[in-house]
């Protein structure tokens, strides 16, 4: 042991009272790789402006999910000008692979400049519909980002092209599926709700993309295998993400190991 368990203990209480010795520690923790968390990006960024791109606090979540579980290979729906394909890419070995769809000429610009020679990224200049398995080499898919379309019917044909690549495990997130409170719009906001007039649930809420949160629904009903957990607030003004996963039983002996295997 390096430093006596005293030194440890009044540098831990600098550390968690004072911000700026909190911010030069991050800063040299971070030259060392092993200890990198990859969230430096996040600061830039939007949240509550941001309408297309993920918002920072549910970029941050999927980072965490991402590093997390640290997928072989990631399937995303939606690219736009990559936010969330480069929010994932931080959590990535090298191994893996994120694949991105996106049907937009500006997002294929996008990904061929900005992402270009990144080794385990590929982005396909197809509808999310279009899903094969020959797109990620039939690797199993452990992680999936629905952000693309927004529309029921293109997402449930997605979803039955996609369910056979999935491992059992798999954790499958939908963007945009909870709900606005009136209370905490901006002025993209209400423009965006007056063009959805009947997307108002009341006074206060409002879906900005039920064909989403629709999404959910249908497969909850028609894939009880799956549970679905909810990233919802109305306390702030967030998009919200769902993340499903087949539900499992686990295993806590030797004996039922056996069983299952
Ligand atoms: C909300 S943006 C994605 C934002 C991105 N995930 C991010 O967080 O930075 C939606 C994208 O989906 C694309 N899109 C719309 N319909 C699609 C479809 N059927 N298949 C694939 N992409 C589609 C649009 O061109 C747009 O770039």
């Amino acid at each position: 042991m390096i430093f006596s368990r005293g030194f440890r203990s009044v540098c831990q209480r600098v550390f968690y009272r004072n911000p700026v010795v909190r911010t030069a520690a991050n800063w040299a923790f971070n030259l060392v790789p092993s200890r990198r968390v990859g969230a430096m990006h996040l600061a830039v960024y939007d949240q509550e402006k941001s309408m297309g791109p993920l918002q920072r606090d549910e970029a941050l979540l999927l980072l965490a999910v991402a590093r997390t579980i640290a997928p072989r290979t990631v399937v995303e729906f939606g690219f736009f000008h990559g936010h969330s394909a480069f929010n994932f890419m931080q959590a990535l070995d090298d191994d893996a692979l994120l694949v991105s769809f996106d049907v937009s000429d500006v997002s294929a610009r996008h990904a061929r400049r900005a992402f270009g020679s990144k080794p385990n990224f590929r982005f396909l200049h197809k509808s999310q519909t279009d899903f094969t398995t020959a797109d990620v080499d039939d690797r199993p898919v452990d992680l999936v980002f629905f952000d693309a379309a927004h529309d029921l019917e293109l997402n449930q044909a997605t979803w039955r092209a996609l369910l056979p690549a999935l491992t059992p495990e798999a954790i499958i997130a939908i963007h945009d599926t909870g709900l606005w409170s009136r209370e905490h719009f901006l002025p993209l906001h209400a423009e965006f709700a007056a063009q959805h007039p009947d997307a108002w649930l009341d006074e206060q809420r409002f879906a900005h993309q039920p064909g989403e949160r629709a999404f959910v629904n249908w497969v909850q009903s028609e894939y009880p295998e799956f549970a679905a957990m909810h990233f919802h607030t109305t306390r702030r003004l967030r998009h919200g993400l769902t993340l499903l996963q087949r539900q499992q039983v686990l295993t806590v002996s030797r004996d039922e190991a056996a069983r299952a295997a």
